[in-house]
């Protein structure tokens, strides 16, 4: 441990020493005890706890030089903060430990992420002035980094590429490690390059996925996995245009069925964006123990300030990561929905036929079925959910600004809403509809006095649910 690491925790230390308003804070999704937070990193389950690693800046709400925060969770629903424990102390990764990955290996995490070093001079940081070192650290626990080494240099990325190479998402497959890295080339378009290794020190370039036509600049975050025995890659593009209702974020997050062999001939085909809500970037997924796939992503949205903010930053932090959602394939979809242990968190429950209005709790979630008529949820007085047959429109519209926070509409042609599951956490609204298939997820602010709801529908039945 360096002096650099010691004088940082002593910092933060005094951070966390702060007492912050409760007010929006989420009972059952991870967030920074102060300061801001973006991407979930190195997800994982050691020895049955389940780690959740997030970029964090712990002094600034706003954002700023990016550490690791670390929470741990028994359940993914109860989570606890442990602190800070990958810090950017070293020569390369002094502007930034950026997003990674975890590789559990008997009583060893390897945490694979992106050393951030921006040289000072006259550069663009785009095709010079920026070095993306790819570091492996060792960790037991998750809360002491052991080491750090220096695995690769931009020297080792395919010779088109920008400076921009970046979040090495690595796994171990028939004996070997592969790892998948986004990247910009120097024709401004995003791609995601394949390595491989025998001891996951030494890596060597293997292929590269791409679209055949450009599909936004830089693909940041990936994520290749196995689904119902299709090979899934998942990224986050920047510079992809809006297309009806689609792709109307600033960024966006979207899955992709790998046809070939992502090591050798593998090509992403078509593309499908994995939630329509205004707060979702950077997810990953990681196995359980008992073999489910999980994915996490961020709850939030990167240089919107203009257009959207989020109020805890009056209270010193920003923030939250999603629900953790099991995925699933069905008609070449990823589906998501919340891990079957929330159910467990509501032990209070009301059934409902045509309407449902009343006061609610901080947290509470709706069920509704035998929604192919007309139906509408009224969330804190101003968050409107609505479908109808006339328009085949789902939407989620803030109609009061104030709770939005600058948010307006996001919404998408849905055929029909069969099953809807509103999880509704303080200060997150999650929409998950069609088995998963339509997910939107939303930040919202909604004063003591909002806490109401009303839902409507010919046909309409449902529960509401909640914890007493
Ligand atoms: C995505 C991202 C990653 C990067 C990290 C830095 O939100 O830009 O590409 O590693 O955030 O915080």
């Amino acid at each position: 441990m360096n002096a650099l690491y010691r004088a940082f925790q002593k910092l933060i230390k005094e951070e966390l020493r702060k007492e912050m308003p409760e007010r929006w804070r989420p009972a059952f999704h991870v967030a920074p005890p102060v300061g801001w937070l973006n991407d979930p990193n190195g997800l994982c389950q050691k020895d049955g706890i389940y780690h959740a690693f997030f970029q964090m800046a712990p002094f600034e709400p706003q954002g700023g030089l990016k550490f690791w925060g670390h929470s741990v969770s028994q359940d993914l629903i109860h989570w606890e903060f442990k602190g800070v424990p990958m810090l950017p102390d070293q020569p390369y990764d002094c502007h930034g430990a950026y997003s990674g990955s975890a590789l559990v290996e008997g009583d060893q995490m390897s945490l694979f992420y992106t050393g951030n070093v921006k040289n000072l001079g006259d550069y663009n940081y785009v095709t010079n002035g920026r070095e993306s070192n790819t570091i492996l650290a060792v960790s037991k626990d998750g809360e002491k980094i052991e080491s750090k080494k220096l695995l690769m240099t931009n020297a080792d990325y395919p010779d088109d590429m920008t400076c921009h190479v970046r979040d090495p998402k690595v796994w171990k497959e028939g004996g070997r490690y592969y790892m998948v890295q986004g990247a910009r080339t120097k024709e401004d378009k995003g791609v995601v390059l394949v390595f491989s290794s025998e001891d996951k020190y030494h890596w060597n370039y293997i292929h590269r996925l791409e679209s055949e036509e450009k599909f936004g600049f830089m693909w940041e975050c990936p994520d290749l996995y196995e689904l119902d025995g299709q090979t899934i890659l998942c990224i986050s593009p920047q510079g992809v245009e809006q297309d009806g209702y689609w792709y109307a974020n600033k960024y966006q997050t979207v899955t992709s069925v790998i046809h070939g062999d992502f090591r050798t001939d593998g090509v992403p085909e078509g593309f499908r964006e994995l939630d329509g809500g205004f707060d979702f970037y950077a997810p990953q997924t990681f196995l359980t123990e008992d073999g489910r796939r999980i994915l996490i992503g961020w709850m939030g949205m990167a240089d919107v300030e203009d257009e959207y903010t989020n109020r805890t930053t009056e209270d010193g932090w920003q923030n939250v990561l999603t629900l953790a959602r099991e995925l699933s394939l069905k008609d070449g979809i990823v589906c998501q929905n919340p891990v079957r242990e929330l159910s467990s968190w509501w032990n209070e429950e009301v059934s409902f036929e045509g309407q449902y209005t009343g006061n609610t709790d901080i947290c509470y979630e709706l069920n509704l079925k035998n929604t192919e008529k007309k139906w509408e949820v009224l969330i804190a007085g101003g968050l409107k959910l609505s479908w109808s047959p006339e328009e085949y429109v789902f939407r989620m519209e803030f109609t009061d600004g104030k709770l939005g926070c600058g948010r307006g509409l996001r919404a998408r042609e849905i055929k029909a809403c069969k099953d809807i599951r509103i999880v509704v956490d303080a200060s997150c609204v999650e929409v998950f509809m069609n088995g998963g298939k339509d997910v939107f997820s939303t930040r919202f602010y909604p004063e003591k006095d909002q806490y109401t709801v009303k839902a409507s529908g010919e046909d309409l039945t449902g529960s509401y649910r909640y914890r007493v």
